[in-house]
C-alpha cells in the first residue's frame, strides 16, 4: 500500500515538473522531443542560446482554401508569410569568405512552401553581374552578406509552382536592383514569366482582388512587389505601397518574445 502511494506521488511530481509527454503535449506546452508533442506539432527551441527549454510549436499550416473554397477574391483571404525567407541557416556559401550576418528560417524555400508558406520576403540586390539575394546594409551586398544567386531561389519557388497549379505564390522585394531589367531577366530565366500576374488586372483603390478560382484557371498565380516605385511604369512589377498597407509593431525584449 505505502509502495503505491509513493509511485502515485512520484507519477504526481513528474507530471507536475513536466506537464504533458508522449503526444499529449498541445501548442506552447514545453517539451523534450517530437514525441511528446501532439498530432501536426513538434518540438522547437527558438532562441536556443537565450531562452531554456522547448515548446510545441505547428509544423504545417491549414489551407485556406480548403477551409472554404477558392471562389472569394483573393485580398479575403490569409496566409503565412516568410521575413528574408532566403537567409536560411546552413545555407551553402557562394562567395570566398564565410557569412557574418543573420539568419532568419531554418527550412529550404521548398521546405517552407510544401509547409504552408504562401509569401516570401526577399532582398535582392546587384552582385557580381548579377541578381543576388543578401542579408546586408546600405543597398549594398558584400561577400560576408551574400547568400547566393536569386536565380537559385526563383526556381524553387518555380517548381513548387509546376508541380501545384493550383498554389497562389506572393513575392515581396526589399528592391536594391538598378541593373536595367535585372529583376525581368532573372524572373524571366527561372521561368517565372510563365505565371505571373499583370499589374493591369491588380485592383486600384483598394478594391477588391480577382477571384482565386480565376487567378488559378488563368494561370496568373505569382503575385511580385516591389519597393522600388518606378518599376511599375518601366517593368511592370507592382510597386508594393500602391497595393498593400501594413500595421506597425515591434518587440523590445527577448524575453517579450518569449511571451507572444
Ligand atoms: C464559397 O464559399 C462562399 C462563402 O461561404 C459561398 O458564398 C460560395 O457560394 C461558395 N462557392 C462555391 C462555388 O462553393
Amino acid at each position: 500500500m505505502e509502495k503505491t502511494i509513493s509511485w502515485v506521488l512520484l507519477a504526481a511530481a513528474l507530471i507536475l515538473a513536466f506537464g504533458c509527454s508522449k503526444g499529449e503535449c498541445k501548442v506552447g506546452d514545453k517539451c523534450s522531443s517530437d514525441q511528446d508533442c501532439g498530432a501536426g506539432l513538434y518540438c522547437f527551441s527558438c532562441l536556443k542560446k537565450v531562452t531554456a527549454g522547448a515548446i510545441c510549436v505547428r509544423s504545417t499550416t491549414t489551407n485556406q482554401f480548403q477551409l472554404l473554397n477558392n471562389s472569394l477574391p483573393f485580398n479575403k483571404y490569409a496566409f503565412l508569410t516568410t521575413h528574408n525567407a532566403f537567409a536560411i541557416d546552413g545555407y551553402p556559401q557562394h562567395t570566398p569568405i564565410p557569412r557574418v550576418t543573420e539568419t532568419n528560417q531554418e527550412d529550404s524555400i521548398t521546405t517552407q512552401l510544401n509547409n504552408g508558406v504562401r509569401a516570401l520576403m526577399l532582398d535582392v540586390y546587384d552582385f557580381q553581374g548579377d541578381v543576388w539575394m543578401c542579408h546586408s546594409f546600405s543597398g549594398k551586398c558584400y561577400d560576408f552578406t551574400a547568400f547566393g544567386p536569386a536565380i537559385d531561389f526563383l526556381k524553387e519557388i518555380e517548381g513548387f509552382m509546376s508541380a501545384n497549379p493550383s498554389e497562389i505564390v506572393t513575392i515581396i522585394l526589399e528592391d536594391y536592383v538598378n541593373a536595367d531589367k535585372g529583376l525581368t531577366k532573372v524572373f524571366t530565366d527561372a521561368g517565372l514569366m510563365n505565371y505571373w500576374f499583370p499589374v493591369s488586372g491588380m485592383p486600384k483603390n483598394g478594391g477588391d482582388w480577382p477571384l482565386v478560382s480565376d487567378m488559378v484557371k488563368n494561370d496568373q498565380r505569382l503575385l511580385v512587389f516591389t519597393s522600388i516605385s518606378s518599376k511599375e511604369s518601366s517593368e511592370g512589377i507592382a510597386y508594393q505601397w500602391n497595393y498593400m498597407v501594413e500595421n506597425q509593431c515591434k518587440v523590445f525584449s527577448v524575453h517579450g518574445l518569449s511571451e507572444l
